[in-house]
């Protein structure tokens, strides 16, 4: 990360499309009758695998720049997929299909790239099997590869240990093929965007509490879908801008989806001036965030709030490292089988940078104020570490070198480009 004398972060910049909202628009498409457009589609690796599964799975998808047209051939539309179907490095893919694959007449194949064959995918091998459902860990180790072999389903009532948007989705997408109603109640609600779009597909799904609710065998239509901006990908600029010195910036038309925004009220609790301009409400909300240069304070960030900011820990940390004062995250467990295990690839990296940090066992303490310098980052593959520690660089002493930096391209592609377009 080459930044010599920055003086600041200015100007204005449109992060792409929400990743969890564009993988969620490829899948229902497919699975609605007739033709759905998702405009502002995230072009990130990610997604690209989503759409390849489905591809393989018979059906017509255009891409064109950042259109999608997909030609959605109903709830019985899928034929059996011609070749092993590659979620590559995303869990959403994997886990959301399975749910998918799990109800259809015929057997799948799954797997992806050496992370995903790391995750554990018994939090939904199991309530998907309560449900009548087939998959069997090609490995014996609850881990992909996965053989999925059709059956038919019945609704069930889950219980889930953990929020989780992957896990609650994947048993709803199976309850569209079930004999009865499904329902999934967690501790904490996790991200609801499963929930929104599939009503606007035509599904009756409803929340009660901490309870989503579907009824089977929709009449799913094809839609038009426009993707907000992804939250997870602003709170890089969201950071940076209020760490720099200087700053003054403005990220346009990001989702502000209540079970998402947890990284808004974090940066505002530790000090940090954000405002939401032009707010909509309308389906996903959407606004635009006017950011400027704070001293940040450190806080204690634990329960609820969690889920609402787990892919954003990483960053959070960073913000952390400069604020004064310590901070504690607490009840972040999940980190540790994310992309990578965040809470060791954050705390090793800050520390290398020679920041005080402890890593817990479900979160880390992290003592802010002292002087950062450029080190040579781990990223460990992980898009989220590679991007977090590009942010670091900025108000470091030296520079960070990163490691296979081009990773960001599982979730934002232009990254570093965008970031240096607001170099003054
Ligand atoms: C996602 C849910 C979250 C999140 C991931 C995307 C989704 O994972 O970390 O990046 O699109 O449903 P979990 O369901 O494992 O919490």
């Amino acid at each position: 990360m080459k930044h010599h004398k920055i003086k600041g972060l200015k100007g204005e910049l449109t992060v792409p499309g929400d990743k969890s909202i564009s993988h969620r628009a490829v899948m229902f498409g497919s699975l609605a009758l007739g033709t759905t457009e998702i405009t502002n589609f995230l072009q990130g690796a990610d997604c690209l695998s989503t759409i390849d599964c489905f591809r393989r799975l018979g059906i017509d998808i255009e891409n064109e720049a950042d259109t999608i047209i997909i030609h959605g051939r109903g709830l019985d539309g899928l034929a059996a997929p011609s070749s092993i179907l590659d979620a590559g490095n995303s869990g959403t893919t994997t886990r959301l299909i399975s749910g998918i694959l799990a109800a259809q007449p015929f057997e799948s194949i799954l797997t992806g790239d050496e992370s995903i064959q790391k995750r554990p995918m018994k939090r939904i091998m199991e309530p998907l099997s309560m449900m009548g459902a087939d998959i069997l860990s090609l490995r014996g180790n609850d881990c992909a590869p996965l053989r999925i072999t059709g059956k038919k389903l019945h609704g069930i009532h889950y219980y889930s240990k953990i929020a989780s948007a992957q896990v609650k989705s994947a048993i709803l997408l199976a309850g569209l093929y079930a004999d009865s109603v499904t329902k999934v109640t967690e501790p904490t609600i996790s991200r609801n965007h499963s929930e929104i779009m599939l009503r606007t597909f035509g599904a009756n799904v409803r929340t009660e509490g901490t309870t989503a609710v579907i009824e089977p065998r929709p009449a799913l239509k094809g839609a038009k879908i426009q993707i907000p901006g992804d939250i997870s990908s602003a709170a890089y600029f969201i950071a940076a801008g209020l760490i720099v010195p200087g700053s003054d910036i403005l990220i346009k038309n990001v989702g502000i989806n209540p079970t998402r925004d947890g990284i808004i009220k974090v940066a505002k609790a530790m000090g940090g001036n954000i405002t939401l301009l032009n707010e909509s409400h309308a389906g996903e909300p959407t606004a635009d965030l006017h950011v400027t240069y704070s001293e940040l304070h450190g806080i204690t960030i634990e329960g609820d709030i969690i889920p609402t900011l787990i892919d954003e820990i990483p960053i959070i940390a960073i913000m952390a490292a400069t604020a004064k004062g310590t901070t504690v995250i607490k009840d972040a467990f999940e980190l540790k089988v994310k992309e990578s295990n965040r809470i060791d690839a954050t705390v090793q990296n800050l520390s290398s940078m020679g920041c005080k940090v402890t890593g817990t066992d479900d979160g880390m303490i992290i003592r802010g104020g002292g002087n950062l310098t450029g080190s040579v980052i781990d990223p460990h593959a992980d898009h989220r570490i590679a991007m977090s520690f590009a942010v670091a660089s900025l108000i470091a002493q030296g520079e960070n070198e990163i490691l296979n930096s081009d990773c960001v391209s599982i979730s934002y592609p232009s990254f570093y480009s965008d970031l240096q377009r607001l170099y003054i």
